[in-house]
């Protein structure tokens, strides 16, 4: 399994499947301390301890879905730019959704979850190294519903729920990293206020008036856009606030 070769100049040249595993994110730890190359995959159909943002778990039933990592040595991203690499990680997902579900609703929900239908479909970890100012290495890791049409949380979905449609996994991996891998490059080649501006562009909750909570209090805001340190920027009642991760949330 996930043998066809994606035609990319570096991700996913060197591709490891694990029939199972506890986390991708912590193999492509271990190989890229042993001096693997940058672009260094690691994809498995049975994840037994994935791991979420903010300490969660990441549930995904075997066989069904993508679940993978990808080894980066950033070396170019200062770090206190690391919210860049996640929008470009989220802008390669939004590509490519996009073209696989022409008739869903996909957004990019701040952070970093991808959203079709206003229903989770992919999850992103991303865990950098740093070291002085650069981030030395990232290990970028994409749990992507697929074919799993049941889920525990009612906030969550996949391309079959969204499509009524079943997908061969591994052609989807090598497509996904073509588009990944593109969005990185553009990263890399300085392209920082475009990818800022197309996440913009594709932000969940942009320009509509929704409840969030900060601080214990509940409030009316409209999402405007992201500034340069990546903070969610909220026009209150109270004026326009930038808010950091974990000092938001988003209510029904
Ligand atoms: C989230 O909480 O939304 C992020 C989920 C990230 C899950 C992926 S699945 C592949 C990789 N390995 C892990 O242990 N987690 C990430």
């Amino acid at each position: 399994m996930y043998k066809i070769p994606a035609n990319t100049l570096f991700m996913g040249q060197q591709l490891v499947f694990m029939s199972e595993c506890h986390s991708t994110n912590s193999e492509v730890q271990h190989l890229l301390g042993e001096n693997s190359a940058e672009g260094v995959v690691v994809i498995t159909n049975n994840q037994t301890r994935g791991r979420g943002q903010q300490g969660n778990t990441w549930e995904s039933k075997p066989d069904m879905n993508l679940t993978f990592s990808i080894g980066l040595r950033p070396h170019f991203l200062e770090a206190k730019d690391h919210f860049y690499l996640s929008m470009a990680v989220s802008l390669g997902l939004y590509d490519w959704l996009c073209r696989m579900m022409p008739d869903t609703a996909i957004h990019v929900k701040w952070p970093n979850d991808l959203m079709a239908n206003k229903r989770k479909i992919c999850g992103i970890l991303i865990e950098n190294q740093v070291q002085g100012n650069r981030i030395v290495q990232s290990i970028v890791g994409i749990g992507l519903n697929v074919n799993q049409r049941s889920f525990m949380l009612q906030t969550a979905t996949s391309m079959s729920l969204c499509t009524g449609k079943e997908f061969p996994l591994d052609p989807l991996l090598t497509n996904v990293l073509e588009h990944l891998e593109a969005r990185y490059l553009q990263l890399r080649a300085g392209e920082q206020a475009r990818i800022l501006q197309q996440y913009e562009h594709a932000l969940f909750w942009r320009h509509e008036e929704h409840v969030f909570s900060a601080s214990g209090r509940v409030f009316l805001g409209t999402i405007t856009g992201i500034d340069a340190d990546g903070r969610l920027i909220i026009q209150t009642e109270s004026g326009i606030k930038a808010f950091g991760f974990k000092e938001v949330a988003y209510h029904k």
